[in-house]
């Protein structure tokens, strides 16, 4: 499907957003790995939740998916059983990576599968940690999906430096590690989003530089009810929307403030944007509120490293904010970005090129200065939701109509989007 934005005039009222992905996900995965019963309020029901909640109904839980509340009949300890067939991961990393960890412990064979885009991103980075934990793993040469997990009688624990910063890596071994007596270790030298940790109670030591998370059958979920958060990654579009655009007000509700995933708000902050959390919550040890956002003048600043990660899935709409931003937009030391749904850096910098903006491209980033004007040529999605949302939302602040490509993809993440763009905007 081909999406033709409009320009808006401004943004006024109140937004109530899907759950957020990252702890969407662990709440079904942690449901359907505890024994009894438990039910998910405000669960995102996306492309890639549908993913991890088909993988579980195929290793055996009962899903009832009918209602508002997910109910989900979880399994208990060696629980699961063994698959018809191979599960498709569809276009979901988080998939992939964080079921890889506890199928490495399960006395059956699995085979994980996924979509074009998914079969190439790396799975090396888990594979690796779990075969030290005695995991029996076949894939191909470059380690990518499809991905044969074969049963083994135990693993071991270990002690695993993370070498990359990245809490699907993080989350796969700790997962891994919940079937083990002894004590699983993971050490991350870069903070990266920590629901897996928060929403399991993982004890966690900090270190001079370090923190290393401890995980082990103590901490096996139970049956619980879970609450989920609004998504931060998802309200990041509507953020930058209502600052950029004129005489705009917007109260985002129960978004998720996890200090591990707030960078988009501080570094909107710095660079001017008005953004006030006006109500804080707080369930199963993570935090929310409600976000007024208001109509804003930005200028660039310089990102630091140590928050990419934080900020990982909201660069693409990041640059957005930095291109209509006084100076130049900088983001780099983001290699990471070119293994996300499609190589990002690459994505948008050549959108950005056809809309005639000054654009370096390096290896770890990219640069933009200039205004961005009319083009016939589509920007390309790549199938990937969060290149699909940022072009989008620069179409709303364009005088000019631009056409994006492949814009069903947004479903993966955010279904509604331009129902949720109509509702708060006059057009
Ligand atoms: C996720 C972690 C991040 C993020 C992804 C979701 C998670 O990836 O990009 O969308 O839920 O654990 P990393 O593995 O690079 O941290």
């Amino acid at each position: 499907m081909i999406h033709t934005t409009e320009k808006i005039n401004y943004i006024k009222g109140t937004l109530q957003l899907p759950g957020d992905k990252s702890i969407s996900h662990r709440s079904v995965m942690f449901a359907s790995m505890a024994k009894g019963n438990s039910e998910i309020s405000n669960c995102l029901r996306s492309e890639d939740l549908f993913s991890t909640i088909n993988s579980f109904r195929a290793l055996g839980c009962d899903i009832d998916t009918s209602s508002a509340t997910i109910k989900i009949s979880g399994k208990g300890v060696k629980g699961f059983t063994k698959p018809a067939g191979s599960l498709d991961c569809g276009n979901s990393g988080t998939t992939t990576r964080l079921i890889s960890g506890i199928l490495a412990a399960q006395n059956f064979e699995t085979v994980l599968f996924g979509d074009a885009s998914l079969s190439k991103r790396p799975m090396k980075r888990i594979v690796d940690p779990l075969l030290l934990m005695g995991a029996n793993i076949e894939s191909n040469e470059i380690c990518t999906l499809p991905l044969k997990i074969k049963p083994v009688e135990s693993l071991n624990s270990i002690e695993y430096a993370l070498p990359v910063a990245s809490a699907q890596v993080k989350s796969a071994v700790l997962l891994a590690g919940l079937h083990l007596n002894e004590k699983t270790a993971v050490i991350e030298k870069i903070a990266t989003r920590n629901h897996t940790e928060v929403m399991l109670n993982l004890p966690v030591e900090q270190g001079d530089g370090f923190s290393k998370i401890y995980s082990s059958k103590n901490y096996y979920p139970e049956s619980k009810n879970y609450l989920v958060p609004a998504d931060i990654s998802s309200a990041a579009f509507f953020m930058v929307l209502t600052l950029l655009a004129k005489n705009s007000e917007l109260l985002i509700k129960d978004v998720l403030l996890n200090p591990t995933r707030i960078g988009v708000i501080e570094v909107l902050r710095s660079m001017g944007g008005y953004l006030e959390v006006v109500d804080k919550n707080e369930s199963s040890g993570e935090v929310y509120g409600d976000l007024l956002v208001k109509s804003s003048e930005l200028v660039n600043v310089e990102i630091d490293k140590s928050i990419i990660p934080n900020i990982i899935d909201e660069i693409p709409i990041l640059s957005v904010a930095g291109l209509f931003a006084e100076g130049q937009f900088k983001i780099g030391e983001a290699e990471e970005l070119r293994f996300k749904e499609s190589d990002r850096i690459k994505a948008m910098c050549d959108n950005y090129k056809k809309l005639g903006v000054i654009v370096n491209e390096y290896e770890d980033g990219f640069t933009l200065e200039g205004n961005p004007s009319c083009t016939d040529e589509p920007m390309e999605s790549l199938g990937d939701h969060r290149i699909a949302m940022a072009f989008a939302v620069l179409g709303c602040l364009s005088d000019f109509p631009i056409r994006i490509n492949e814009f069903e993809c947004v479903a993966v993440s955010n279904p509604d989007f331009l129902n949720q763009i109509k509702k708060i905007t006059s057009g």
